[in-house]
C-alpha cells in the first residue's frame, strides 16, 4: 500500500489545495491530509476547525484521512507509514521555500520522498492568505473555496465586524 502525506497549514483549505489532494488520490492508496498545529502561529481557524473543514471538503474521497500533527513532518510521515510528502507548486515564487523544505526533509529522512505537483493554472493565483484578506473585506470568495469554507469565513468575519 502506497501512502502519502499532504501537510500544510490549511488556514483555510482552498480549491487549490483540493486540486492537489484529489490528484494525489490518483497516485496513492491512502492520503493523510495533515494540518500543522503550531501554537506559535496565529491562524484564523483553530487546528480542530481546519481539520473539520478539510473532512467536509474531502468527504467524497474515500482514501483521504484528515487529522492534525505536531512536530516534524517526516516523523509524522514515518508514523503513518508514508513514502511521500506531496506539495503543490503554484509559481516560481513557491520554489525557493519548497526547495528548502524538501531538502531539509530529505536530510532528516531519506526514506520519505517529496513529490511536487504543479497546481492547475486555474488556481495558480490562489492562496489561503489572499482568500482571508478578500473575505475580511467583504469580497466574494465562493469560487475559490469549498462551500463549507465560504460559510465558515462569512461567520468568522461577520462575528468579527459585530465585535468592532
Ligand atoms: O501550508 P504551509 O504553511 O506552506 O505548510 C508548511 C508545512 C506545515 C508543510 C511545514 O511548515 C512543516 O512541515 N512543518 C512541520 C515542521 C517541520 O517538519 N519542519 C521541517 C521542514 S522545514
Amino acid at each position: 500500500m502506497k501512502i502519502a502525506v499532504c501537510p500544510g497549514s490549511f488556514d483555510p483549505v482552498t480549491n487549490g489545495h483540493l486540486d492537489i489532494i484529489t490528484r494525489a488520490c490518483d497516485l496513492f492508496d491512502r492520503v493523510y491530509v495533515a494540518v500543522l498545529n503550531n501554537p506559535e502561529k496565529k491562524p484564523l481557524f483553530t487546528a480542530e476547525e481546519r481539520v473539520e473543514l478539510l473532512k467536509e471538503a474531502t468527504a467524497h474521497l474515500d482514501i483521504v484521512v484528515c487529522e492534525q500533527f505536531e512536530g516534524l513532518v517526516v516523523e509524522y510521515a514515518k508514523r503513518r507509514g508514508a513514502v511521500a510528502i506531496v506539495r503543490g507548486l503554484r509559481a516560481v515564487t513557491d520554489f525557493e521555500y519548497e526547495l528548502k523544505m524538501a531538502s531539509m526533509n530529505h536530510h532528516l529522512d531519506k526514506d520519505v520522498e517529496t513529490v511536487f505537483m504543479m497546481t492547475s493554472t486555474e488556481w495558480s493565483f490562489l492562496s489561503s492568505s489572499a482568500v482571508k484578506e478578500v473575505a475580511s473585506l467583504g469580497g466574494d470568495i465562493s469560487a475559490w473555496v469549498p462551500p463549507c469554507v465560504a460559510e465558515a469565513l462569512t461567520k468568522k468575519f461577520v462575528h468579527a465586524s459585530t465585535e468592532l
